[in-house]
Formats: C-alpha cells, structure tokens, sequence
C-alpha cells in the first residue's frame, strides 16, 4: 500500500470562499483522500489557511481589527465551513503558526547557505507620516492612463493597467492618507531563481510527464518566459520576520517575508502543526518528517490547485526546496482545474457575483453541492453553474436515479417482506447479468478515480446507480410479487445489497448520503472499506435475515419555486443580485 500525501491550495484568509475555489482545489481533494483511504492506503491530507500578505492585512483593516485576531477569527469560521462541507483534513493548520515560521526561516538560511538568496538594494516609497516603507499596494493615487483616483501602486482596478508606484499621479499612504512620501533607498531578499532555471527544468522534464496537460503546459509556459529574481521580503508587520540571526539589518527593519514564500513552506509546517498536536496517549503515529524528508518511494505526493497557483507549485516552490540541497519532498502529481464561472462570468469576491460556501450550506445539504460540483469540475475547460443545470442535475441523478432507487426498493420490501432483508429463490440471469455489468461499471468508476478523472469518475458512479434502475423496471417485482414470491424477493435481496454497494461506493462524492444508506442495515461489523469485483459480481454483503429501516428521502427534489427564488435571490443571467 502507498502512503499518499494530499494537500490542496491553501486558502486566502480574506473572506469566505465561493464554490469556484472550492471545486477547484479542496473537494476534489477530499474525493480523491476518501477514496484511497477506503481502498486501504495511507492518507495525509493536509490544508491550512493562508495568513500573510497585504490581503490579509488590509481586510483587517477594513473590518477594524487587529490582524492576528481577524486571521484567529477568519480560521475558525472558514473552517467551520469545510467541517459542514465534511472535508476530512487531517490537519487544517494556519500558515502563521510557529511551526510554520521555523521551517520558513530554516529554507531561507539554507537558500543562503547555498548562494540562491542575496540582498540587493531597491528604491522604495518611505512614509514619514506612517514611519514605513510602503509596499506598492499601500499606495493609492490618480492612474496616469485613465484618471481614476484611487488607482493602487501595482495596478489600476478601473483599466487593469499594471503600474509602478511612481507613476501614480498625486500619490498617497493607503494606510494614513498622507503624501509626504519619499523614495528612498532599501535592502530586501533576493531569491535566484535564474540560478535554478536549469535544475528545476530537468526535475519538470523528469516529473511532468504524467501530469494533466493544464498543469504542464503552465508550468513550461514560465521557463520558456525564463525564471527570474524576485524579491521575497516585504515591508510589513504581519508576516514571518526575516530571522536576526542571519540578517540582522533586515530583521531590524522589521522585513518579513513575501506570501508566497511562506504559504507553499505551510504544507510542511501544517504537517508539523499535525504532529505537534497529536493527543499524549502517544497511540498515534504522527512523524512529520516521513512524509516530507528524506520521504521513501512509497510516498505519492499529489497537490490540488486551480491554474492561477500553478506557476507557483511547479516552478517557484520547486526551485525553493532544490535550493535548500536537503531532501525535501517534491510534487509527484500535479491536478489543476480551470475556472468554475457564474452564468459564463466570473465567480468575484469582491464584486459578491456568484455562489459563497456559507450561502450553499445555508440552503442545501454539502452532499447536493459536492456531487453536483464534482459531476461539473472545471478539468479540461472553464465550467459554468447556472440553478438550471444545478436544479436538473440534483433532481434527477440525485432524487430520482439514487434517492427514489434506495426509498422505492426498501419501503416496498418492508411492507411485503417485514423489517429483515428476504431470502427468495437463488439468483438466477438477470442478477448474473446485472453483476457482470456493475462489475464492470466499478472497474470504469476505480480507473476513474486513480486518474483522478473526477468527471468521468462521477458519470461511472452515475452508471452504477442507473444499472440498479434498470434492473428494478426489468424485474418489475411490484408485479412479479403477483405470481412469484420467492421471486420477488430475490430481486428485492438484490437491490437492496445494490444499495449497500452504493453506499460504500458513493462516500468519497456524497458521504452523509452514504452514511445514511449504508446505517439502513443493521450489519455486524459494517465497514466502508471497498468493493472487490468478486463481491460486486456476488452482490450478497447483506445476507437474507439482515434487519433494516427505510431511512427517511435521501435527496429532497427542488422546485420550480425553490429554483425562481435562488435566481432571484443570487442573480442569474443578465440579472443583478437582489440587494
Ligand atoms: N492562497 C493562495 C490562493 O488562494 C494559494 C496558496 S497555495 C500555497 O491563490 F502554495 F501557497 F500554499
Ligand atoms: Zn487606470
């Protein structure tokens, strides 16, 4: 068995996520850890907010609070979130924890250690009213190109035009208002990057293979545009300090490094988050560092992120640990989505256009999201929700094809058969037939899944649940209890293990769903673990005598009233969002 290590992009701490980062990172995550966790692997999935940056430090702002506290409080209520999603992190850490900044501080030495980081002098805009150095987003003044007066230092949000500060017209402190600002001169990091191009193209070319062409042709795109230096130290107060130790001038300046050198090193330092909080009973094994360094071949590492953080994870952070000249483990699998978009548009946090995490669990159960979500992921091009399609596809793969499937079969088999699964004749062609083809439809939905084909994989399981259908209109057993009993109560026997597959089957896409199906029998000893083809073929887990309940509708349909008052409520094409 492997022991796969999964992370998903950390997620930004200014606000809460909508659907598009959601299908684009951590759920199909979650699938894929479910997944293998029920085939027998060892799993470790490991997220964790992302804390720094200006982002964070200005949403802070905006809400009027300290920053240490907005990010305590934005944690806990992001990760309330992905508890109502039933995302099964191992750990959900916080890129600003302690472990998080000695690990950093440790990559950065060693990048010193080995000639990959310098300081260099820069030019930069001081504030004499703030006593700081602005960094460029803290500096607001009238754009050059369109007039508009509250254009930031590193670009303008009305025409999109990339800027630098000094072409700002009237420039002013983001933080103070003032416009005493001078240029003056000062030190930050450097990382040398150009001085890995080389190494990390041949890792690319020895690792990328297999990776989904969104993911490689990203990452190719940016060493053909070259790697760069690029500053990794900012003038902020909220960050991990650039360590004394080793740049005393820095540190005494109060540098501290730039986000995305921290949020990547936080996969580690979550991992390290998880060991340091494991319970006393000393009963777990929790060792960090098997899964990071010196990690052997048994470790599959595979990163879930949406196209924009590609660049990042497959040449950025790769260049950072070769540059440490430790054994630190690198990506295996890179899987990268396009964008979920909103009726064709964006998804916008800031522009509140679409559908947030919040919102989706306010109205309906994770399950009907994390199907429809997954059934629709944006892999080989951009997706787009609309409530139309969302309303179709719950009310007929969910309610219809699955739900009415597993009420249908067990309220009719109590109410002719009592509160046990019945016995009924032997089974005869038609299950022979149907356990060939839901076979054979398992091994489609497993290729799937080890693909990590999410798409093709939902559409297999989709299959699977069709297959039941077809069998019970075939059977007909509300007629055949007419004429033959025994009968009957074969292919009810039959359906019902249909439904205790289902369960096992569905949990990494609907697992409350499957909870709910697999508790409708009252098996000794009942474990998720998977389905062998045997078993599938067999379809006999639940022996005759096995006691049941009929658990109440899985999956309620939405209405047509339900489906107006969502477009209104959220806007649907070409309308605005109700205020
Ligand atoms: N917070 C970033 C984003 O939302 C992703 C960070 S991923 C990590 O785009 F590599 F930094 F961890
Ligand atoms: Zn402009």
């Amino acid at each position: 068995m492997a022991r796969h290590l999964i992370t998903s992009a950390l997620p930004y701490i200014n606000g809460i996520k909508h659907l598009g980062n959601m299908v684009g990172s951590m759920l199909p995550a979650d699938v894929y850890a479910r997944y293998l966790r029920q085939r027998g692997h060892e799993v470790l999935y490991i997220c964790a907010t992302d804390e720094h940056g200006t982002p964070a430090e200005l949403a802070a702002k905006e809400a009027g609070v300290p920053v240490d506290a907005f990010c305590a409080e934005q944690h806990d209520a992001q990760k309330a979130i992905y508890d109502g999603f039933e995302l099964a992190f191992d750990y959900f850490g916080r890129s600003s924890s302690a472990e998080n900044r000695d690990i950093t501080q440790h990559f950065a030495r060693r990048l010193k250690e080995n000639g990959f980081i310098e300081e260099r002098a820069i030019r930069q805009v001081f504030s004499i009213a703030d006593d700081r150095f602005l960094p460029d987003r803290y500096i607001v003044g009238t754009c050059p190109h369109c007039g508009y007066d509250k254009a930031r230092g590193d670009q303008c949000e009305n025409c999109t035009r990339v800027l630098d500060p000094t072409d700002l017209i009237e420039p002013r402190s983001a933080i103070s208002g003032s416009s005493d600002l001078e240029v003056r001169e000062t030190k930050h990091l450097f990382l040398l990057q150009s001085k890995l191009a080389g190494e990390v193209e041949r890792w690319i070319d020895a690792t990328s293979e297999e990776w989904p062409q969104l993911a490689s042709s990203i990452a190719r795109k940016w060493l053909t545009e070259g790697l760069h230096d690029r500053a990794i130290t900012r003038d902020l107060d909220w960050g991990v300090p650039v360590p004394a130790d080793t740049w005393p001038d820095l540190a005494a300046e109060g540098k501290v490094f730039y986000v995305w050198f921290d949020a990547p090193v936080e996969y580690i330092g979550a991992t390290k988050e998880w060991a340091d909080a494991a319970p006393d009973t000393g009963t777990e094994d929790r060792d960090w560092k098997s899964w990071w360094y010196d990690a052997d071949d048994t470790v599959r590492y595979t990163e879930f992120m949406a196209k924009d953080n590609v660049p990042f994870h497959t040449v950025m952070f790769p260049a950072t640990q070769l540059g440490t000249r430790e054994p630190w483990k690198k990506v295996d699998y890179v899987k990268a989505f396009n964008w979920l978009n909103y009726y064709g548009g964006k998804f916008s946090t800031s522009q509140k256009r679409g559908i947030f995490t919040d919102a989706a669990l306010e109205l309906l159960p994770a399950d009907y999201w994390r199907y429809f979500l997954m059934a629709n992921a944006p892999e080989s091009d951009d997706t787009s929700f609309s409530w139309e399609h969302f309303t179709a596809t719950v009310n007929k793969d969910l309610a219809d094809t699955l739900g009415n499937f597993v009420n249908r079969v067990l309220s009719f088999s109590r109410k002719r058969f009592g509160d046990a699964v019945p016995a009924g004749s032997a089974a005869g062609p038609a299950e022979a037939r149907l356990g060939e083809e839901i076979a054979r439809l398992l091994a489609e939905y497993e290729g799937h899944m080890e693909a990590l084909q999410f798409r093709k994989a939902a559409a297999a399981l989709r299959a699977l649940w069709s297959a039941g259908n077809s069998y019970l209109e075939e059977k007909a057993p509300w007629l055949e209890i007419k004429t033959d009993e025994e009968g009957a109560a074969l292919t009810l026997r039959t359906a019902m293990n249909l439904i205790h597959l289902y369960a096992v089957v569905s949990e990494p896409f609907i697992p409350a769903s499957a909870r709910a199906m697999r508790s409708a029998f009252a098996l000794a000893d009942d474990t998720a673990a998977w389905v062998s083809a045997e078993e599938a073929k067999a379809l006999a887990s639940v022996p005759a005598g096995t006691a049941f309940t009929v658990p109440p509708v899985l999956f309620a349909k939405i209405t047509d009233e339900e489906l107006a008052a969502y477009r209104e409520r959220f806007g649907g094409e070409g309308e605005e969002p109700a205020a």
